[in-house]
């Protein structure tokens, strides 16, 4: 059984998704600790719930960002995991920190990378009239949201969205069931980093993959 830890900051919908499959064994993994960097993160109380070990380590008691990365890693190297999803979790890691995680450290991104780093996403795509909204899941690299795209997919933007209701179709719609996807390939073999590139079942991928890779326990 592979060794999965999450990074979160807020509500953690996407961490119940990763609880559920993981206890359904879609995943084939443990989720061996839940890291917040906030102590109201309300997915902290999603974790306990699902018997998870939690710690929160809250930025603002640290002088540096590099002292709080490295906390943040000592904390991960102590649950040994084999992957790292950051799920919702609203810091910018130090390029220390990245390296060291390089390959098993994923995070998923509410807009259609690479339109969208950043914040505000559905706003910013409502306010320009786009057609289609989604979410991307990525390696993680230097350079923010960045990284490269390993699974995307959209939804199409509704006359009468608001920021709310694009926000929470693109949740529920993409974001729970591309995640999930994604980390399960990656704890099976059959996904890595390599040069900067993705590479899906021995392939390099020049573009993400779409919806229509996603196994039917995903969709
Ligand atoms: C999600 O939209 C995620 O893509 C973004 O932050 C939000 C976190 O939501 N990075 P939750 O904590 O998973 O509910």
């Amino acid at each position: 059984m592979k060794r999965l830890a999450v990074l979160i900051s807020g509500s953690g919908r996407n961490l119940g998704a990763l609880i559920r499959h993981c206890e359904a064994g879609h995943i084939p993994a443990r989720i061996t600790t839940v890291i917040a960097n906030r102590g109201d993160a309300y997915g902290l109380q999603r974790a306990r719930q699902a018997g998870i070990a939690t710690r929160v380590l809250a930025h603002g008691d640290y002088p540096s960002r590099e002292a709080f990365d490295a906390a943040l890693a000592a904390a991960l190297d102590a649950a040994e995991p084999d992957a790292v999803a950051l799920a919702g979790f609203m810091r910018i890691l130090t390029p220390g920190f990245i390296a060291r995680f390089s390959g098993r450290l994923l995070n998923i991104h509410p807009s259609l990378l690479p339109k969208y780093p950043g914040l505000q996403t559905h706003r910013r795509a409502l306010e320009a009239g786009d057609t289609e909204h989604g979410a991307t899941v990525h390696f993680v690299s230097e350079d923010v949201d960045g990284g490269p795209a390993i699974l995307q997919s959209a939804v199409r933007v509704q006359p009468d969205d608001t920021e709310e209701s694009l926000a929470d179709r693109v949740m529920q719609e993409v974001e729970l069931k591309i995640y999930p996807q994604a980390v399960a390939w990656l704890l099976r073999g059959e996904l890595a980093l390599r040069r900067n590139r993705v590479v899906f079942r021995d392939r390099v991928l020049d573009a993400p993959l779409g919806a229509e890779a996603l196994e039917p326990c995903f969709r």
